[in-house]
């Protein structure tokens, strides 16, 4: 399984998030994550459309939207529009018939999507999903904020993901996102994740280059 590393923009600076950006993909991320809050579904507001239409424009990076809002599906056409790649939504922000509304929608604008866990909701509430879904984020912290602990107790919960996946021959991603470092970026691998989001480890590296490479675990 190839290792893709995807720097949280949550932890640029936004004074100078062009050059955070240009500056993390030459030192070899893979995705760039974009952290939308809403301040509804989490207790943060972080940044939305306009920002990702004029990021959309001066890189050709994989965009790896993470939709942080309630009933993701009345944004998926604003988000298709403003060049996002790939769509996560979290399986709490809305009922599950609308979930997959919100899936089938992205596909037919052509893009990627995720189903996102929270900490405290189980694997399997994912499982229905993933046949119709390119990737699975397992929250390794409550989301809403950067720069928070790691949860070693969501060990067990990606693995029980990457089992599944692997007993119904599914050739899904597993992504974790929250309190990804070099040292955890270890244990997350060996569970079985292969999507490492990272926004204060990279962004607080003097070498990012280095850092992303530790975390690819070379
Ligand atoms: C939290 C966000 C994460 C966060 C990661 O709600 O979804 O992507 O920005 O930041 P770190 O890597 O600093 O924990
Ligand atoms: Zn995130």
């Amino acid at each position: 399984m190839n290792i893709k590393i995807a720097p949280s923009i949550l932890s640029a600076d936004f004074w100078h998030l062009g050059e955070d950006i240009d500056e993390v993909i030459s030192a070899g991320a893979d995705y760039i994550h974009f952290d939308v809050m809403d301040g509804s579904f989490v207790p943060n507001i972080s940044f939305g459309i306009p920002v990702l239409k004029c990021v959309r424009k001066h890189t050709d990076a994989f965009l790896d939207v993470h939709l942080m809002i309630d009933r993701p599906l009345r944004y998926v056409d604003a988000f298709a529009d403003a060049g996002a790649d790939l769509l996560t939504f979290h399986i709490e922000s809305d009922d599950e018939e609308y979930i997959f509304k919100a899936i089938e929608k992205a596909n037919e604008r052509g893009l990627k999507t995720g189903i996102a866990l929270k900490p405290k909701t189980p694997a399997e509430k994912a499982f229905p999903f993933a046949d119709k879904t390119d990737m699975i984020l397992c929250m390794t912290v409550e989301p809403g904020f950067g720069n928070q602990a790691f949860m070693a107790d969501m060990l067990p919960k990606i693995r029980k993901v990457r089992d599944f996946l692997k007993e119904k021959g599914l050739d899904r991603d597993v992504e974790v996102d929250g309190g990804i470092n070099p040292e955890t970026g270890v244990l997350v691998r060996e569970a079985g994740a292969n999507v490492l989001v990272a926004g204060s480890s990279v962004f607080k590296a003097e070498d990012k280059a280095a850092r992303i490479s530790s975390l690819r675990g070379i």
